[in-house]
């Protein structure tokens, strides 16, 4: 929640005598006079004589100006976004503006409302500036969320990540829940159904993916002709049929040097690496996430914004609030959010009992709850950290429960949630699931915050 505002920050001229009312910091209460969230801003700018004497503005020209109102989340103009349905001007040149917020406690409704009315009444002929507000329909939201897409596509910047590759990011709330060993067994067993696949080691500081994958070549740096700098090439390894393409700063300073790293800037360092590797041909580019930070998100969603979240927990309750906010943050950076992989599940031995050492129902609750598939649970097995210290994942060559479970989400994967570009074509509807799913919970939560 953004600190109260007060009347001054809210762009609202007082007019004299008028108190700035402390409980209503966000000035969205009724104006008892007018009937409505009224404004007086251009009696106070223009001098309400002169005001009078120049003509209103017409419905395109106050469309014009609020282009220049952009949601401060979606970096769109609101009139782009459909978020004004309508423009009133009346002949006295009072204007009223409809406009219709995602959901009705918009945290941003303030800064949105001070914009509309020191933009409107900047417009000479505006006597009084009103906002009618509304609310999205889940249609209006979706198709928001599209337009939103669309722009910060147009609007990325140059990466060598090719656009037909599908670019999933495995994030999870927290560390230690085994975030690294699902992106490097994932991405092998997907490149061993034939695949290329890149992995990006985005947690800068606290690798693991080199010793994961048991890689340990320096990158090479390759000149490129018209450019005076060069590209780095990632470290390739074949896997079954297909080939993995590796990025780590593990590759640029060792394990031990990690540490020096840590005052470096995460965001700006992943956008490098976007930047500057030639990944060449990818089918696939799995992103292994810093735990818990919004900046590379956020670095992420502008860079490329057709990024996909793939979010980890363990099967504990608690872990599943901590890997929902992993997928609230997405969801503000307009990233998808997929589905879930559980991991440290319940163990079964060989005499067929289970063991669930880390709780259960983790991950099926942290699915209910952004509205995203369950994809698979992997067991917690020794297996699993053995392959990560001998550089061999389990999913590749290993046997038994866990390398089957990373096989299975693999081809999920593949055939169902993230086909490879060209076989694209379902996962727009689950992108509605989740976000109606994570706004019935905005909703409760602003609910119960007002009551
Ligand atoms: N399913 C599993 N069974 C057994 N050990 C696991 C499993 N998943 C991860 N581990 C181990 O847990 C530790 C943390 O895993 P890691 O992938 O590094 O987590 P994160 O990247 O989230 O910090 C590692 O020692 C790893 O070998
Ligand atoms: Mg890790």
């Amino acid at each position: 929640m953004r600190p109260p505002l007060g009347c001054a920050a809210v762009g609202r001229t007082r007019r004299q005598g008028e108190k700035c009312n402390a409980t209503d910091p966000y000035n969205l209460l009724v104006d008892p006079v007018a009937g409505s969230t009224a404004a007086t801003p251009s009696a106070d700018a223009h001098g309400p004589d002169t005001a009078r004497s120049v003509a209103p503005p017409s419905e395109q020209d106050v469309l014009d100006l609020l282009r220049q109102v952009v949601d401060p989340e979606l970096g769109v103009d609101i009139v782009t976004l459909g978020m004004v349905p309508r423009v009133r001007i009346d002949a006295g040149g009072a204007v009223t503006v409809g406009v219709k917020l995602t959901i009705g406690g918009c945290p941003l409704r303030a800064e949105i409302k001070r914009d509309v009315e020191t933009r409107v009444a900047l417009h000479p002929g505006v006597t009084d500036v009103r906002i009618d507000w509304g609310e999205m329909t889940a249609d209006e939201r979706s198709s928001l969320m599209a337009t939103a897409r669309l722009h910060a596509r147009e609007h990325a910047p140059d990466t060598e990540v090719p656009a037909s590759a599908r670019v999933l990011a495995v994030a999870s709330g927290k560390g230690g829940v085994g975030k690294s060993s699902v992106t490097v067994n994932l991405a092998a067993a997907v490149a061993a159904q034939g695949f290329t696949v890149g992995v990006l080691d985005a947690d800068i500081w606290g690798f693991s993916v080199p010793r994961l994958l048991g890689i340990d070549e320096r990158l090479e740096a390759e000149r490129v002709d018209g450019s005076d700098k060069p590209k780095i090439l990632p470290n390739e390894r074949r896997v079954g049929r297909g080939t993995l393409k590796v990025v780590s700063t593990g590759f640029l300073v060792g394990e031990d040097t990690a540490l020096m790293w840590r005052g470096l800037m995460l965001a700006k360092a992943v956008e490098q690496f976007l930047r500057d590797v030639r990944w060449g041909e990818l089918d696939y580019l799995f992103i292994d996430m810093p735990p818990g930070t919004g900046d590379v998100q956020m670095g992420l969603a502008r860079m490329l914004p057709r990024t996909d979240l793939l979010v980890v927990t363990t099967p504990a309750l608690a872990a599943q609030k901590v890997a929902a906010r992993a997928a609230d943050m997405a969801r503000r950076s307009y990233l998808r959010v997929l589905g879930v992989v559980e991991n440290m599940s319940a163990f079964v031995c060989d005499h067929g009992e289970s063991y669930a050492l880390f709780g259960s129902g983790g991950g099926q609750a942290l699915a209910d709850e952004i509205g995203a598939p369950l994809l698979g649970q992997i067991p917690l097995e020794p297996a699993v950290a053995a392959g990560g210290d001998a550089g061999a994942p389990v999913a590749l060559a290993g046997t038994g429960p866990a390398a089957d479970a990373f096989r299975a989400v693999a081809r999920r994967i593949v055939d169902e949630i993230a086909p490879p570009a060209n076989m694209a074509g379902c996962t727009a509807r689950m992108l509605s699931a989740v976000t109606a799913a994570l706004d019935a919970r905005d909703a409760a939560d602003a609910h119960s915050s007002d009551s």
